[in-house]
């Protein structure tokens, strides 16, 4: 990490009301710190192309400031600020060749040679090969990475981009992933990186910042974000969570335990992030790749001091690394359990009686006070 902090940016009460009265982006501070790579992540129209907007000076914000490093650029037009956008639609020069595109920046600016800037930045961007031809003669990864070069050239203290790899098919999207972490970190400078797709979010940045209807729900790493969700919109957008509604019993040490239907979970009291007074309500959040399987005839094999739920299966799917079962539980409709396929059990098919059971340590405790499937696929439909 490096202690230079012109490359941070820093939104302070921001926040944008459009002429219609519609509030895009509740006011807000956020930190990006110099040389992250950061994501905002959210559904679509949750205000995220509105927060990038602002930081490049292309929206006004109604409140609010925005400063990049020590400098207050609230007020200073786009081109003022040390601050570049690589948007989803390229919008290269057709009619310019590969190495004038990306030269653009420089020759605006009324610099004469830039034949060696211009090379190292398509060999950066491995385009070195492609210099002499034109945008329509490359392929869409080749394009972004052109468009990507044409921002850096400019030597911007921060990269944004808005959802860059979203024209791209899936392959090539998780090609141009890898690639793009790879240049942000030989570069080193800021990137501020939109995107509604989870996975990209957390493959790409150390830090994410999970939005919602105008407001950062949560922000952290990526692994933090998927291990510790503090919202049911968090727990659910970010992969799957199975959410069970349960009633504090009492308290146990560090442990809360709780009551779930006619049994009993076990949850540590750190990783609750719900008031837990006694006979209040808590959502217990499990993973699905936290929780084994196991056939009820097996029962009594189950260690000691792991949380268990009866059920049965209702669907599985084979999908090869692993296998995906639906479970009906009366504390849970449709349980999601992933199991890594080592040693199937072939007495695990629909119909069969099992047992659920993870390790406490993987609980987490949210507030019962919120929509169960905000942020679930269901909702968004
Ligand atoms: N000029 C405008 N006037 C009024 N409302 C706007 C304007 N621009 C955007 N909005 C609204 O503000 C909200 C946030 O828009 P924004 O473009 O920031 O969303 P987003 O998170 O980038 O979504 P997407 O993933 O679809 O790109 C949306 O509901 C949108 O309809
Ligand atoms: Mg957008």
């Amino acid at each position: 990490m490096t202690t230079d902090t012109s490359g941070d940016v820093r939104l302070t009460g921001i926040g944008k009301t459009y002429d219609n009265g519609f509030t895009a982006v509740q006011p807000m501070d956020l930190t990006v710190p110099q040389g992250s790579f950061f994501a905002l992540l959210g559904a679509s129209g949750c205000g995220k192309t509105t927060t990038l907007r602002m930081i490049a000076g292309l929206e006004e914000p109604t409140s609010g400031t925005v400063h990049l490093g020590d400098q207050d650029v609230t007020h200073l037009p786009p081109y003022k600020r040390p601050v570049n956008t690589v948007f989803q639609s390229y919008a290269l020069f057709p009619h310019l060749d590969i190495f004038e595109n990306v030269a653009f920046g420089l020759r605006r600016r009324g610099i004469k040679s830039v034949k060696k800037q211009v090379e190292d930045m398509l060999e950066l961007v491995q385009l070195g090969e492609q210099a002499r031809k034109k945008p329509h003669q490359l392929s869409g990864g080749q394009q972004q990475r052109v468009a990507v070069a044409r921002a850096l050239i400019n030597h911007p203290k921060v990269l944004l981009l808005d959802e860059p790899l979203g024209a791209l098919d899936l392959k090539l999207r998780r090609q141009m992933q890898l690639e793009l972490k790879r240049i942000q970190t030989e570069v080193g400078i800021t990137f501020v990186h939109v995107t509604h797709d989870q996975e990209e979010a957390m493959t790409m940045a150390d830090t994410v910042a999970v939005m919602n209807a105008g407001r950062v729900e949560q922000l952290g790493s990526p692994a933090d974000l998927y291990e510790n969700p503090n919202t049911t919109f968090v727990a659910n957008f970010l992969g799957t969570s199975n959410l069970i509604e349960a009633e504090v019993d009492t308290k146990n040490g560090d442990d809360i335990i709780l009551k779930a239907g006619d049994g009993k979970l076990v949850l540590p009291e750190a990783r609750c992030s719900a008031p837990t007074t006694t006979g209040g309500k808590v959502l217990v959040g499990v993973r699905p790749e936290k929780i084994s399987l196991t056939h009820a005839d097996d029962a009594g094999s189950i260690p000691e001091g792991r949380n268990r739920i009866t059920g049965k299966v209702a669907d599985a799917s084979f999908i090869g690394v692993s296998t995906q079962y639906v479970i009906d539980s009366a504390v849970c409709p449709e349980f999601a359990v992933y199991v890594q396929n080592v040693e199937r059990d072939g007495r695990l098919v629909p119909g069969a009686d099992v047992v659920l059971h993870w390790s406490p340590a993987h609980t987490f405790g949210l507030d019962a006070d919120q929509d169960i499937d905000a942020g679930t696929e269901e909702e968004a439909a």
